[in-house]
């Protein structure tokens, strides 16, 4: 049974997803979500579907030791970043290489990098004029939405769409497809 943690700083729609996915899984179960945000409404989720949940501080994110010890402390042998907006300590991608993914709301290489979340992605594609976006699930290394890529998958943007339209397609995308990768990604951990 793989032990999986979730960071995730905002309204944790897609932390309520792969929760759902996995509560009745006999592959892998989620056991931590870890907040940068006290106020985050993944944890709310949460703590309904009976998650345990804990908040870092900035201070604790500094130091490193704090997050990297929680995560130990739960077992949690692969990690899922569903909207976390902070870069993860170095000790943390050192201790999970490999075992860390992230969803970006848009194809990357473009439209990445820091500063990159959320409703400024979703500005950025329709200001260029693009007909199509999508999403990346990649692995997780020490620079911003940088390490390789997992999966992409598109949808359409269409002329009369907003950055609030986009985003509502973009998360059903993400609602669909990110629990699934996550199970196939795992799958193809236990055969290595
Ligand atoms: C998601 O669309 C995710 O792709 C994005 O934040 C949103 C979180 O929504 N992540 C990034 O922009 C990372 N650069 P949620 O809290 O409802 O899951």
């Amino acid at each position: 049974m793989i032990k999986i943690a979730i960071l995730a700083s905002g309204a944790g729609s897609n932390a309520l997803r792969i929760m759902e996915h996995f509560a009745e899984s006999p592959l892998a179960r989620v056991v931590l979500l870890g907040s940068d945000n006290p106020s985050a409404g993944a944890l709310d989720h949460a703590r309904r579907m009976g998650v345990p949940t804990v908040v870092w501080t900035r201070a604790d994110f500094a130091g490193g030791s704090a997050p990297l010890a929680d995560l130990r402390a739960t077992g949690a042998d692969y990690l899922v970043l569903a909207g976390f907006l902070r870069l993860v300590p170095l000790n943390v991608i050192e201790a999970y290489r490999d075992r860390i993914v992230n969803i970006h709301p848009a194809l990357l290489p473009a439209y990445g990098g820091k500063g990159m979340y959320g409703n400024r992605v979703h500005e950025a594609v329709i200001a260029a004029g693009e007909s199509e976006s999508g999403i990346t699930i990649h692995r997780v290394n020490e620079r911003y939405d940088d390490g390789a890529v997992i999966a992409q998958f598109r949808c359409p943007v269409l002329p009369d769409d907003t950055p609030a339209t986009l985003a509502t397609r973009i998360h059903t995308l993400e609602h669909r497809r990110f629990p699934e990768t996550i199970e196939k990604d795992i799958k193809n951990l236990k055969k290595i």
